[in-house]
């Protein structure tokens, strides 16, 4: 925090938020009549995540939602992002609805909307119900429907006031981590599946968007995409491919489809995998947006390895650069490089910024007080890299720091810690952080200097 910081060409109306999702929040994995998804299954796997860490009760915000609310209220956001837990709503994964689970959602919209806090849902983030996993789960072609019915109940229950709407977080790590490197749920470490979950994850989301829109008219609707910025490790020909086959399987094959551009032709050889299409496939894939989530927390530099499984290359671990408590790289720059490309190559109209934001080893006062400095460095950084791309021409519409609170890191347990707030997982006693002063600062700053044009 060294020099003054310009983020001035941010817009008036811009969506200053905090996100969470599900999962990593609520706990009460028993409660209100959900049934447990794969993230129950898969974190009471010996072994699968680290301290042997669940979401069973995670930051009890099932019961706290109340004070959370609160304390984005303190912190001055105008937007929250939270993901719906598809077993809440329905059980079964398909048919009957579970009006206990839907009402959790509605009492949170409602106070949401009550302490002038934009929702901004996402539909899946990760939870399927284990019985559609045992169904098939997303290499099945069948889930997607499954989806796009639970989609259209969620709309329909709630987008009388929710009009901010994503269906799926990251589908990359759905399909590549959680079925090819297997350190996600459902643990899977197979291509074909992978490439197959890959398919029935954005058709769901295709699907999704058309049910979201006939239930819900007021309806804006995105998708929530991980990118990175990707540099081959050396300048040699094997790396520059390398560099290649890692930019389609982690940007293009997620962004081509959806921009009506098919699957990269390049990773389909690479994976060896037909793809499950059928007919009219490719106009649902394409189903026209109205914005695009961008989560985005480090570059990687890569090297050809033929050896490994697709798209054979692995990172390098680049010496002498920044790190987070992940071991990620710090590089604002590539947030702003990703955003005026989706923005160039893909023609984007609205981009949020969905997810950013940074874990270390906070340490606490013995007042409880968390001087993260490295944290609001970070936010700041990725803040002034926002401006700079709206300047260049990017429509950023809104940020969302990732996390509001620290929260079950999936297979990290909760030893990672993203969050504005601290959590104190013994007493479930939440502090905001000085990063959270911070951010807190700047949307005040913001405001004062920045007043809305009031539209016709
Ligand atoms: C993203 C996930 C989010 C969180 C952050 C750190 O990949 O969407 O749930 O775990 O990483």
């Amino acid at each position: 925090m060294t020099q003054p910081i310009d983020l001035a060409a941010l817009p008036a109306d811009f969506a200053w938020g905090v996100a969470t999702s599900a999962y990593q929040i609520e706990g009460a994995v028993a409660e209100g009549g959900r049934s447990p998804s794969i993230w129950d299954t898969f974190s009471h796997t010996p072994g699968a995540i680290d301290n042997g860490d669940t979401g069973d009760v995670a930051c009890d915000h099932y019961h706290r939602w109340p004070g959370d609310i609160a304390l984005m209220k303190e912190l001055g956001v105008t937007a929250y992002r939270f993901s719906i837990a598809w077993s809440r709503v329905m059980p079964d994964g398909g048919g009957s609805v579970n009006h206990e689970g839907l009402d959790f959602y509605s009492r949170l919209v409602d106070a949401l909307l009550e302490a002038g806090i934009t929702p901004n849902v996402t539909l899946y983030h990760w939870d399927l119900p284990q019985t559609l996993q045992d169904r098939g789960g997303w290499p099945a072609r069948d889930t997607a429907g499954h989806f796009a019915d639970y989609a259209a109940v969620v709309a329909g229950a709630l987008g009388d006031r929710v009009h901010q709407w994503a269906t799926i977080n990251e589908p990359l790590c759905c399909a590549w981590i959680g079925h090819l490197e297997g350190r996600m749920a459902p643990g899977d470490t197979d291509i074909t599946a992978a490439v197959r979950a890959s398919y029935h994850l954005l058709l769901a989301h295709g699907h999704a968007v058309q049910a979201v829109r006939q239930a819900a008219p007021y309806a804006e609707i995105g998708i929530v995409n991980n990118l990175s910025t990707i540099e081959p490790a050396t300048p040699s020909e094997a790396d520059a491919a390398a560099a290649v086959r890692v930019d389609g399987h982690v940007n293009r094959w997620w962004l081509d489809p959806i921009h009506g551009r098919g699957f990269p032709a390049d990773m389909i050889e690479v994976y060896g995998v037909a793809l499950p299409e059928r007919p009219g496939d490719h106009a649902v894939l394409a189903e026209p947006l109205d914005w695009l989530g961008l989560n985005y927390y480090f570059p990687s530099a890569v090297t050809a390895d033929p050896s490994g499984p697709p798209p054979f290359a692995r990172e390098v671990r680049r010496a002498d650069v920044p790190r987070t408590g992940m071991d990620w790289e710090v590089d604002a720059g590539g947030l702003e490089t990703l955003l005026l490309r989706l923005t160039g190559e893909y023609g984007a109209r609205r981009i949020h910024v969905t997810e950013n934001g940074s874990a270390y080893p906070d340490t606490v006062g013995p007042d409880g007080s968390v001087d993260d400095i490295q944290r609001a460095d970070y936010l700041l950084r990725h803040l002034e890299a926002c401006a700079r791309a709206v300047r260049r021409g990017a429509p950023l519409a809104g940020y969302y720091a990732w996390s509001l609170l620290d929260n079950f890191e999936w297979a990290y347990g909760y030893d990672k810690r993203f969050g504005l707030v601290h959590v104190d997982y013994a007493t479930q006693r939440r502090t905001i952080k000085k990063s959270g002063r911070c951010y807190a600062d700047i949307i005040r700053t913001h405001q004062m200097t920045h007043v809305p044009v009031e539209r016709d």
